[in-house]
């Protein structure tokens, strides 16, 4: 496995977009200011991928943040995901206009779709997934998004996109951290081609308390969300991991001078269940299972 060795290393994509190895994520990241001056020293401490999401409700501030720090749009690397309200094809493509205006730039590096449609919200959850990529692929060639993507698929809802996707997608984008790995998924993905990225890397915050793997990351004089961090890195996944303070920012980042040994890697690998956050797509929140209206 290419395994990165720095924080300004990349990941290629299928298409050869690259890809900056870490990335900066803004979920649950307040409105108020907050969101705009944590993306504008993110960037300003050596971050250059930032994720939002159209349902974070974030998205002005991160554009907003992202023109403060002073770096040329096209030195950083910025996704949004598309809502499950807006799925089919002609409400796919106003989708990705308006995460445009939002943000205030005139393309997105990825685009992904949040959350499949499932059997459980409607009987024709293939063809609306299949209809809303066509409005992905199409967007794509228009040059708005220069990759796309899904986010919480797992191996089911990508088998059936491949049945009529012109355009294979490029990234998988799931929950990752010691203690729920999904490593099945993980693997999957992976053969496909994909690139993993890991949300909630750090297991929003749960799996930070954990003794056990206190006493693993001590071992590496390295903090446990430093041992999180690594940890996707070393499973050929890119981390998203979040904090509000500049100092968790850095030192978040600063996990290429140890490297897990193999035993600690399949204890991490093997972890009990811990920091789910409880989301699956045929098990989720009744608004992430709306069918096209
Ligand atoms: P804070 O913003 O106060 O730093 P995840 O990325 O898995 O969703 O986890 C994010 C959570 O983990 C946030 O609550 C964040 O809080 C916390 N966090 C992020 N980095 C660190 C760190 N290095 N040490 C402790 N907590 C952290």
């Amino acid at each position: 496995m290419n395994i990165k060795t720095s924080f300004t290393d990349f990941y290629e994509l299928a298409n050869g977009v690259k890809v900056p190895c870490i990335g900066y994520g803004t979920w649950q990241t307040p409105n108020g200011g907050v969101t705009q001056s944590c993306v504008k020293t993110a960037i300003q401490n050596g971050y250059r991928h930032i994720d939002t999401a159209f349902v974070y409700g974030n998205e002005e501030e991160v554009g907003a943040g992202i023109r403060d720090a002073g770096v040329a749009r096209d030195e950083i690397f910025l996704t949004s995901k598309h809502w499950v309200t807006e799925r089919g094809y002609k409400k796919t493509v106003a989708a990705v206009d308006a995460s445009l205006k939002n943000l205030q730039v005139d393309y997105l590096d990825l685009y992904l779709v949040h959350w499949p449609c499932v059997e459980k919200c409607s009987p024709d959850w293939k063809e609306i997934n299949a209809e809303t990529w066509r409005g992905f692929e199409d967007m794509y060639k228009a040059g708005k998004l220069r990759a796309i993507g899904v986010s919480n698929y797992q191996k089911k809802h990508i088998e059936a996109l491949y049945e009529t996707a012109a355009v294979k997608p490029m990234v998988n984008q799931i929950e990752f951290h010691p203690g729920y790995t999904q490593y099945d998924n993980v693997l999957y993905s992976q053969s496909q081609g994909m690139l993993v990225e890991a949300w909630s890397p750090l297991g929003s915050g749960a799996v930070l308390k954990d003794e056990r793997l206190a006493a693993i990351a001590a071992k590496y004089g390295k903090s446990v969300a430093q041992l999180c961090v690594r940890f996707a890195v070393q499973c050929g996944i890119l981390p998203l991991p979040k904090s509000t303070a500049a100092e968790r920012m850095i030192s978040n980042a600063q996990v290429f001078d140890f490297a897990i040994d193999e035993a600690d890697m399949q204890a991490l690998l093997n972890f009990e269940l811990l920091g789910f956050s409880g989301f699956l797509p045929e098990d989720a929140p009744a608004d992430a299972l709306a069918a096209e209206s």
